[in-house]
């Protein structure tokens, strides 16, 4: 497995696969890698000559210190699942912080149209410029031409397309599917550190994104937005932080559903202090 821990060793290998004509796959991760990003890695692998996988916990995208210091960091057993998927045709890209912001770690501020605004925008301040700032740097150190992001993290999938087209980015993004556990639970890698009884609540959060996608056909946003709030009131082991229907395009939040426009339900809900998120479509 090549493992590279400094961007300036990339420039060398990024170049001379530009030169062949071969294409490169970036799927960029924060480690504590599970099926859901081994999905995207084995997608990326098929579309593309190489495929780097960036494992590096961003700093400027947490808003919580005791989110940053807790989320679980394991490379050793991340390179063991990266070599059991491909052992040639993967480079992973593990920095460490210097390596990707020198000695300023601070995040860029991004203007993404209003979609950074509600949801994970207005419940973790200051994320998506975080996540911004390390994407685009992602990008031009790894310059590929196609990159793979999961529909888990909608609204980030959506923050990179809309930075793509802003600052012009020679990368074309991908969107890949959300990847369950056989109960439903959308795979997270903080799903690692639920305790027992939290990890066997969290199906919950999947079954009632389910059934307010049957009520969203006949009832308005508002009125199944109110009985989510309500299932959770009820709920002893899982706290409702957000349950938002918006607009797939603007993420917005409206008074009326139109035939032909497409809607997604979002939620984020706290087991204990982990923090998970999920999002389904709706038509
Ligand atoms: O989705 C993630 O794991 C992160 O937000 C990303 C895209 C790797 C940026 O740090």
């Amino acid at each position: 497995m090549n493992i590279y821990q400094k961007k300036s060793d990339l420039n060398q290998i990024t170049e001379n696969l530009k030169s062949q004509n071969l294409t490169i796959g970036l799927v960029p991760t924060m480690g504590a890698l599970h099926h859901g990003h081994l999905s995207l890695i084995k997608k990326a692998l098929k579309e593309n000559d190489k495929v780097f996988v960036s494992v590096f916990v961003n700093p400027t995208q947490f808003d919580n210190k005791e989110d940053l210091d807790k989320y679980p960091r394991t490379l050793d057993v991340d390179i063991e699942m990266l070599n059991s998927v491909c052992k040639d045709n993967i480079i992973i890209y593990a920095p460490n912080v210097e390596d990707v912001y020198g000695d300023n770690i601070n995040a860029v501020h991004f203007d993404f149209d209003g979609l950074e605004v509600p949801m994970e925008g207005r419940y973790r301040l200051g994320h998506f410029n975080g996540v911004g700032t390390v994407v685009k740097r992602l990008f031009e150190i790894v310059k590929p031409d196609i990159a793979y992001f999961g529909e888990k993290d909608f609204q980030q999938l959506m923050i990179i397309k809309k930075l793509v087209v802003k600052y012009d980015l020679p990368v074309y993004v991908k969107g890949c599917g959300i990847y369950r556990e056989k109960d439903g639970l959308a795979m997270s890698s903080r799903n690692m550190r639920l305790k027992p009884e939290y990890r066997k609540a969290a199906p919950f959060i999947y079954k009632i994104l389910k059934k307010a996608k049957v009520q969203f056909e006949t009832k308005s946003a508002n009125k199944v937005e109110k009985w989510v709030e309500k299932q959770f009131a009820k709920h002893k082991l899982l706290s409702l932080e957000y349950f938002t229907i918006a607009e797939t395009n603007t993420l917005k939040s409206f008074k009326r559903k139109s035939k032909d426009k497409s809607y997604r339900a979002f939620i984020a809900v706290y087991a204990d202090d982990i923090r998970l998120i999920d999002n389904i479509a709706l038509n």
